[in-house]
């Protein structure tokens, strides 16, 4: 059993909602999901977890929200090389440049990233995206258990 820190930012509410269902799909492997706010988190706190989920919507021009989520990725960053990370989040837009951005930054920093590529729903997530949440969550815990 593991126990697995999803740690998101949202400004609307859509990367919770992928956040809940990413839990939901660790859950249902029989593991045990921290769903935080980034903004009840600190990367001190996450620097020494063996593996993590990660989700931030598209914004800024196609980047990382930028007073709380991109400081607390900046720092936690340089820990996350060798472990297995998830990433996530919503956009609407454009057609999901960020996430492209996002995990080639964590590939180019030895990161183990799980699926190689972060999962993204458009805007407000239908069932088809969190159907993709639940999915990753249980094979992520499958993954690391
Ligand atoms: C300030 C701002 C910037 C945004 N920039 C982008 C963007 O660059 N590309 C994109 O596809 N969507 C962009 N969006 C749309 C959001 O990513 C989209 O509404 C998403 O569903 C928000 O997720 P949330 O509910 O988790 O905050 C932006 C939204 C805001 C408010």
């Amino acid at each position: 059993m593991a126990n697995i820190k999803i740690v998101f930012w949202t400004g609307t509410g859509n990367t919770e909602t992928m956040a809940e269902a990413i839990a939901e799909g660790i859950e249902s492997a029989g593991s045990v999901a921290e769903v935080v706010n980034v903004a009840d988190t600190t990367a001190d706190e996450c620097k020494d977890l063996p593996y993590i989920i990660l989700g931030c919507p598209a914004m800024g021009n196609e980047e990382l929200e930028e007073s709380e989520f991109a400081p607390f990725f900046e720092e936690l960053l340089p820990s996350l090389a060798g472990k297995k990370v998830a990433l996530f989040g919503s956009y609407s837009w454009a057609e999901g440049e960020w996430m492209d951005t996002w995990s080639q930054t964590c590939l180019d920093n030895n990161v183990d990233l799980f699926d190689g590529h972060g999962l993204i729903a458009f805007d407000d997530p239908e069932e088809e995206d969190l159907a993709k949440c639940r999915d990753l969550g249980k094979r992520f815990a499958q993954a690391v258990a």
